[in-house]
């Protein structure tokens, strides 16, 4: 006789395969509503503007111009702090600019005004807040917090010409000369590339070629699809089908050139602010700027980080943290290995109590390059 269970189960089983998104079994939205406000949207677009516009074609400080006219300003890296909470590690860091000449680079601090963040006073860090607002985990408001900084350091210094996104919880691998001269002279810092004709007559020269940015830009990864699909199944179309959704690292270096490529940007803002409908398959801040980018220039990117993180044994999405008691000159040295490009600059996360064994090993490990 014909049994109707078997093909009750065999009908559901083709009912949960179909492509129909099956809505009324989905989970209410994460968080319930956008933490984005209209006016916060508004205070935003309004400051993306006046970066656009404070940006005319005309001349600002290139790589020729610093061979050429010594006294044009020297191009500068802005040092963007991400933070929701006082910068640990503020102290090192100051070490770090401390050796430099201060018309070289900027620094710009995000912190969320819910943490009362104070920045040392006397040092680098004084006054280098900018306007903020509120971030939480796993959300489109990091996202608005980055290209906040890169808005503000934009319109504050037509010499900015590279960007670097840091974290409370980031350390300097390197001297400040080292970092500076890897990212704009260098011809062989870069690993992936080889060295072409036009490049070493540049490098004859003392410069190198168009610069590129550091972002990680991976397109396999297990949790990719669900990420994709983590607004809803076909939430992120038109404008982004799934074979050009990638991730990275929040954690990047870019151009002057794509800072404002992502200021400019609002059509895939519009899809990637959406909230999501689990917070632990969401995280926008890793997939906003490498999709973007990888969308708009392709060939612009060295397509990994500048920043060493460890994933082994990651829990909840945080990654590795490392302990006061195993910081060492044999870490800082293990850290620094790329196979990508000649050294990584910056490592995350420590925890706060490994600030006083890297300061003891400043100077003769970490700014010894
Ligand atoms: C920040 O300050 C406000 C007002 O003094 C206080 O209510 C709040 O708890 C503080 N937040 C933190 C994280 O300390
Ligand atoms: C990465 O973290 C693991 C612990 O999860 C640790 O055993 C390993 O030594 C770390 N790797 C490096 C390069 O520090
Ligand atoms: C470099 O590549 C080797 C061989 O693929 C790998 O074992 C190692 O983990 C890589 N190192 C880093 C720092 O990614």
């Amino acid at each position: 006789m014909f049994s109707s269970t078997p093909f009750l189960v065999s009908f559901l089983l083709l009912l949960s395969l179909s492509p129909l998104p099956l809505r009324p079994t989905l989970p209410p939205p994460f968080p319930p509503s956008s933490p984005i406000s209209a006016s916060d949207e508004l205070d935003d677009q309004t400051l993306f503007n006046r970066a656009l516009n404070s940006n005319p074609r005309k001349p600002k400080p290139t790589f020729s111009h610093l061979a050429l006219d010594s006294k044009s300003s020297k191009p500068k890296i802005a040092f963007l702090f991400l933070t929701n909470s006082d910068l640990h590690f503020a102290p090192l860091w100051s070490l770090f600019f401390s050796k430099t000449n201060p018309n070289l680079y900027n620094i710009y601090v995000h912190a969320d005004p819910s943490a009362n963040v104070t920045l040392p006073p006397g040092t680098v860090f004084h006054n280098r807040l900018i306007p903020s607002k509120r971030t939480y985990r796993a959300s489109a408001t990091l996202i608005s917090a980055t290209r906040r900084l890169l808005a503000s350091a934009v319109i504050d210094d037509p010499a900015n010409l590279f960007f670097a996104v840091l974290s409370q919880y980031c350390v300097p691998l390197h001297s400040f000369r080292y970092v500076y001269n890897s990212l704009f002279f260098s011809t062989t810092f870069d690993l992936t590339r080889p060295a072409t004709g036009s490049d070493a007559e540049l490098a004859q020269m003392g410069l190198k070629g168009r610069p590129k940015s550091f972002i990680e830009v991976l397109s396999k990864s297990t949790s990719l699809w669900k990420r994709y699909a983590a607004r809803g199944r076909f939430a992120m179309m038109p404008e982004v089908p799934f074979e050009q959704f990638r991730v990275g690292s929040q954690f990047f270096l870019l151009t002057r050139r794509h800072a404002l490529v992502v200021l400019k940007d609002r059509a895939l803002w519009r899809k990637f602010k959406m909230p999501c409908y689990r917070e632990d398959e969401c995280y926008p801040e890793e997939h906003y700027f490498p999709t973007l980018l990888s969308m708009e220039d392709p060939d612009g990117l060295n397509r990994y980080s500048l920043t060493r993180v460890n994933w082994t044994g990651t829990v909840n999405g945080h990654p590795y943290t490392y302990r006061a008691e195993e910081v060492s000159a044999e870490l800082i040295h293990r850290l620094r290995k790329s196979n990508l490009s000649e050294s990584y600059l910056f490592a995350r996360k420590f925890s706060p109590d490994c600030l006083k064994p890297l300061l003891g090993l400043a100077e003769k490990v970490i700014f010894r390059d």
